[in-house]
């Protein structure tokens, strides 16, 4: 049985919480896409824990909750379940081992499994994203974890993968032939001097360093042959989640390119991003993560912005009179990058973008998000349709250019007020406030989607379950 967890927005949707939570039942959590550019906030009741010191990505959120903040490593693995990075993700090492570190110093073990085939980043992928970004008039605003130029070395086919690592003579010579050509393009495409980048162009640094990981992932025997390793579960009759990063508006292929990341958050990246077939994907559920409304980081259209954010919201987009109340729902949402701390840009629910997703990934269940977050406000909209030159419109038009040109059609619903959420979780779905329940159903209905689940505040306790998909 597998579940599949997708981002049915632009990302920070709140996956990791219900990813977390799902974790409990799973066997095996295995990510499938993106790299370090991800971040999952999960809190966790340390009560179940021996606790321990507290490190840089874990801070006390309450009084026995703790917050962890993980970007590379799945967040079932704090629940003790074997967490895997498959060979769709992007890996870099440092990052990995800092997070197993700060875990093992929480007094957690965590099981880490990494595939193979999955490609690795070095710090010259990382300094040529910022060199690429300064490049350009029109930012993307990536995160700057090399993402994008990891993968453009994938798909031509001369990248390191994590298979490359546990060789020295493979390593070397994938490096000698790839260095020059990192500093050939930083000089003669960019005219930066690529010595000023602290090592990272540097055969020899980055062969010592890179061939120390490689020995590491060895001694703990984290390497695998992702889809097989996830194949011989499943025949045991393992239960596995599959864990998306990003969204479906920044998916590669079917988001709001080129402002993307550079692989694919959408359900066909389970299939491709683990080495098990459509056919395991598709006989398992594939769960929508929606936010109650809409936030995105970095640059690009966002048809139902509300206020904007200086440096991200593109020339003549967003909304000035929506300032203020952007800004509460940032604050009351948590809304700044797990990742980069970017404040985030703040819009509502997005109709359109919400039934692109349900059939690019083929959504079986919903899991809505931050109803909580709404509560207080008097009238909530939600872009229903767009109308785009004269013409009504229910799902993105797949160009840029196009989305950027709608307008969105409002419907309103009214608002609820703020509530008990932890004895609204408690007790379920008939405590949620009533105008809740419509705005979700109508979210549910419009996409005919069964909602599984309600998210009414951060923890996870504090979730209203519909239907369990394991
Ligand atoms: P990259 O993935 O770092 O190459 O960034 C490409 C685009 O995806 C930028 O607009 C980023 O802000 C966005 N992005 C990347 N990862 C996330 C995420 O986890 N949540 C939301 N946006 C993201």
């Amino acid at each position: 049985m597998t579940v599949t967890i997708v981002g049915a927005q632009l990302g920070d949707e709140g996956k990791g919480g219900m990813v977390d939570r799902w974790s409990e039942t799973a066997d095996v959590v295995c990510r499938y896409q993106g790299g370090d550019n991800a971040g999952h906030t999960v809190v966790y009741d340390d009560r179940a824990t021996d606790g321990g010191a507290t490190t840089a990505d874990a801070t006390d959120a309450g009084d026995e909750n703790t917050e962890y903040k993980l970007s590379l490593v799945p967040s079932g693995a704090i629940r003790g379940k074997t967490g895997v990075l498959g060979n769709g993700c992007v890996i870099n090492p440092a990052t990995l081992f800092d997070e197993i570190e700060g875990l093992r110093e929480r007094g957690l073990d965590p099981d880490v499994r990494v595939a193979e085939r999955a490609h690795v980043i070095f710090p010259y992928h990382r300094a040529l994203d910022g060199i690429e970004e300064d490049s350009k008039d029109d930012h993307i605003g990536t995160t700057g974890n090399g993402i994008g130029p990891t993968y453009e070395d994938k798909a031509a086919r001369r990248g390191v993968r994590i298979g490359d690592l546990l060789d020295a003579d493979v390593l070397r010579d994938r490096l000698e032939g790839l260095v020059p050509q990192k500093r050939a393009i930083c000089e003669s495409v960019y005219g930066v001097d690529p010595d000023a980048f602290d090592g990272a162009f540097d055969v020899d640094e980055l062969f010592a360093e890179y061939r120390s990981y490689g020995e590491r992932l060895a001694t703990n025997d984290m390497p695998v042959n992702c889809g097989a390793f996830l194949d011989a579960h499943r025949e045991r009759g393992d239960r596995l989640l599959f864990e998306g990063a990003q969204g479906t508006a920044i998916d590669l292929d079917h988001g709001n390119y080129p402002y993307v990341t550079s692989s694919n958050p959408t359900a066909g990246g389970a299939a491709t991003g683990t080495g098990l077939g459509p056919t395991v994907v598709g006989s398992g559920e594939i769960v929508g993560i929606v936010k109650a409304y809409l936030s995105r980081v970095g640059a690009g259209p966002l048809p139902t912005e509300m206020g904007f954010v200086e440096g991200q919201t593109p020339a003549g987009g967003g909304n000035r009179d929506m300032t203020d109340l952007a800004a509460h729902i940032r604050e009351a949402g948590g809304e700044y990058g797990t990742v980069t701390g970017r404040p985030r840009r703040i819009a509502w629910l997005d109709m359109p973008m919400l039934r692109h997703a349900a059939r690019a990934s083929g959504f079986t269940g919903l899991a809505i998000n931050h109803v909580d977050t709404l509560a207080g406000i008097e009238e909530i909209r939600v872009g229903h349709a767009y109308d785009l030159a004269g013409e009504t419109v229910t799902t993105m038009p797949a160009t840029t250019e196009r989305w950027s040109e709608c307008e969105p059609q409002y419907r309103t619903f009214d608002g609820w007020s703020d509530a008990d959420w932890d004895a609204v979780a408690r007790e379920g779905y008939d405590a949620l406030p009533a105008n809740a329940r419509t705005y979700v159903e109508y979210v549910g209905d419009e996409l005919d989607v069964p909602i599984f689940a309600i998210g009414v505040g951060p923890d996870r306790e504090q979730t209203i379950v519909l239907d369990d998909p394991f």
